[in-house]
């Protein structure tokens, strides 16, 4: 596990965009990397990916501030988040529904959006189930408690069964729902350390 850093922001944003449903993977991998790149400039930033022989085999992306790290993204990379932002929907018209959802989605959202957050996480299709997702969050969750955080949120598809499998198996509760783009999706928290394990909220 090594930190995620530009070096890697190809791969991450095509594996995103191969694996994980949402307002990114529809944009594509172009915005999506841009994105990637306004995360990792952030301070707040907690990211990490797996390397194999063939290139990033899984990674991890959240924050022990997550509104911070997406202000700092937009400010440090506003132009070119911006013009690819512009560039997908000149290109599919039907995503400007998505992006402006995605703009004022958050404000309105049921969940503390201030609450620390494991964003984004996915693994290579082929190496599923071989420990990499448990790495990842072992190390984001290191990466956290050393910043003082304890406890994380996440949101993950109500029809993601398999994520659902390894987050409950992860000892993360469920504490909530909600609807976004189209989607239904749990709220899921997870206490950590050595007193906490298990308990959700
Ligand atoms: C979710 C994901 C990150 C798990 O990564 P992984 O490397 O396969 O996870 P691990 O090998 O560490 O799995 C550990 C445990 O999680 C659970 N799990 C993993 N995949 C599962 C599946 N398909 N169905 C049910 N449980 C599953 C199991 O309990 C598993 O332990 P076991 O194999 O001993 O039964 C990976 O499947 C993935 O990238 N999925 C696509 C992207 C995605 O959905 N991301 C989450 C979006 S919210």
């Amino acid at each position: 596990m090594i930190p995620l850093t530009s070096a890697h922001i190809v791969s991450v944003a095509r594996l995103h965009c191969e694996t994980l449903t949402g307002l990114l993977s529809a944009l594509g991998p172009s915005a999506t990397a841009a994105f990637y790149d306004g995360y990792v400039a952030s301070p707040a930033c907690i990211a990490f990916v797996d390397l194999g022989n063939c290139g990033v085999r899984g990674f991890i992306l959240g924050s022990d501030e997550p509104e911070a790290m997406r202000s700092q993204a937009l400010r440090a990379r506003r132009w070119r988040i911006f013009s690819r932002l512009g560039f997908a929907a000149l290109r599919r018209p039907s995503l400007v529904p998505l992006i402006v959802g995605g703009a004022t989605g958050l404000r309105a959202s049921a969940f503390d959006t201030r609450a620390p957050e494991l964003t984004y996480i996915a693994v290579r299709s082929g190496q599923g189930r071989s420990g990499i997702g448990s790495q990842l969050v072992r190390a984001f969750e290191q990466a956290l408690a050393a910043r003082g955080a304890r406890r994380y949120e996440l949101s993950v598809e109500t029809a993601n069964s398999a994520a659902i499998g390894f987050y409950e198996r992860h000892g993360m509760v469920q504490i909530g729902q909600y609807r976004q783009f189209g989607a239904d999706y749990r709220r899921y928290a997870k206490v950590f350390g050595d007193d906490n394990q298990g308990k959700g909220a």
